[in-house]
């Protein structure tokens, strides 16, 4: 195989969030969680969900003054396509959740199955109280049907990337939320 046929062959497209307005929003959220916790802060254990929300969960918790602890849960939905196969746990949940107050942060709400399905679990778990927070939720009944206590921006229902999302681990890196679009192509992936 030729090393050009590893790489994606989606690119990025119109910005859908900007850095500058997570930069701006974080500290909201921030205080929005911390303002929610009252007195139940002590080991409180915020609980990123890799790999989409590594980048999300890493400057927010820097805007987020209590006593916390960090606990990993990985979730997996998609395989090499931008259709979900359903959630499902990798390595289970983190021990450290027993008695403890969790907030699951995630990158984004889109049928809204990882979040429920990681909320069940966790408070299957022992855990005292279970809230979640994520980045974007798309603007479909089914992901404004989920309970979730804090989202961070409602977007359009196009397939975005960057800022910890990905499409097939590519784009990451990217400083924006974008849309992804067909190489050449002017037309965004619309779901
Ligand atoms: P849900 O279970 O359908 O709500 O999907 C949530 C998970 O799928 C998220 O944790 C993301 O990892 C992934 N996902 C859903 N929509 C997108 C998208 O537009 N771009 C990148 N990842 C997405
Ligand atoms: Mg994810």
């Amino acid at each position: 195989m030729n090393e050009k046929n590893l790489e994606p062959n989606l690119e990025p497209g119109e910005v859908v969030v900007t850095h500058e307005a997570i930069a701006r929003r974080l500290p909201v959220l921030a205080a929005e969680i911390a303002a929610s916790l009252g007195g139940n802060v002590d080991g409180l254990v915020i609980m990123p969900v890799l790999t989409g929300a590594l980048v999300f969960a890493a400057d927010l918790i820097r805007c987020i003054p209590n006593r916390l602890r960090i606990d990993l849960i990985t979730a997996r939905s998609y395989g090499a396509g931008t259709q979900s196969q359903g959630p499902k746990l990798e390595g289970g949940v983190p021990q450290g959740v027993k008695g403890r107050h969790v907030l699951i942060v995630d990158d984004i709400i889109d049928s809204g199955r990882t979040i429920a399905f990681l909320r069940k679990n966790v408070q299957d778990s022992g855990a005292l109280s279970v809230r979640t927070c994520v980045l974007l939720r798309k603007q479909l009944p089914e992901a404004l049907a989920t309970p979730c206590e804090f989202v961070g921006f409602e977007v359009p229902d196009l397939f975005v990337a960057g800022y910890g999302l990905d499409c097939d681990g590519w784009f990451r890196n990217l400083p924006d939320v974008v849309a992804l679009r067909p190489r050449g192509e002017t037309k965004n992936i619309v779901r």
